[in-house]
């Protein structure tokens, strides 16, 4: 099944609640990307953000954490409202303790690579996990272009995993989903392609359809 999880990072923060408020009825996901200046340099969203948007929406908070010391804030992130909370294999922290951390506060779990990290870092851990995020550009920033590399990562994974969710995040438009879906993607983020174009409503509703039709 293909869900869409548009990405708060690429919408205007004066006009975020209007925002999700509109594509509301069809988005699957909402993305949250959590950065803390240390595993990427960038700064974004935190804790009371979270808090906030569980309060405004009832659509599942995919919470993206690229910080360097998840352990620390995972409780934190799942009070604050997180339906899913994913983390790095190349954090330092122990990513199988995230997430049995992560599982034991009722949350799901999601582990995620950067286009260069081999599939075979996270085969341990595919078995414990709700979701694999493979990224599609190095993190930390909204707005870049897709690394290619990262395409011959998703056939792997696929096969990896079976049935569980497949997500896929940066560089993403209308123009290219399509070939993510086709190698095994089902969730599909995307920032500025939706929350960067002129009508948002009209973006996600034109990524879902082009996504659907490869599936
Ligand atoms: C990048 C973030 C992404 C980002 C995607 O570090 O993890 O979620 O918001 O943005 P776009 O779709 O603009 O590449
Ligand atoms: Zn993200």
């Amino acid at each position: 099944m293909i869900k869409i999880s548009p990405s708060l990072l690429a919408a205007d923060a004066t006009k975020m609640g209007e925002e999700v408020k509109k594509i509301e009825p069809y988005a699957d996901m909402l993305h949250v990307d959590v950065m803390d200046g240390h595993f990427v340099p960038n700064i974004s969203f935190g804790i009371p953000f979270v808090a906030d948007m569980s309060k405004a929406t009832d659509i599942t908070l995919d919470v993206h954490l690229m910080i360097e010391h998840p352990l620390s804030y995972i409780e934190k992130f799942a009070k604050a409202g997180s339906d899913i909370i994913t983390v790095h294999i190349e954090a330092p922290d122990n990513a199988a303790e995230c997430i049995r951390l992560i599982k034991s506060l009722g949350k799901k779990a999601g582990i995620a690579l950067n286009p260069n990290t081999d599939p075979k870092d996270i085969a341990h851990l595919v078995d414990s996990v709700d979701m694999v995020l493979q990224m599609t550009v190095f993190p930390g920033f909204g707005g870049q272009s897709m690394v290619r590399q990262a395409l011959d990562n998703i056939k792997v994974i696929r096969d990896m995993i079976g049935e569980k969710d497949l997500q896929v995040d940066g560089g993403i438009y209308v123009e290219n989903c399509h070939e993510l879906v086709a190698l095994g993607a089902n969730v599909i983020v995307s920032g500025t392609g939706i929350f960067g174009q002129k009508d948002s409503v009209a973006a996600i509703k034109a990524l879902k359809q082009r996504c659907m039709a490869e599936a």
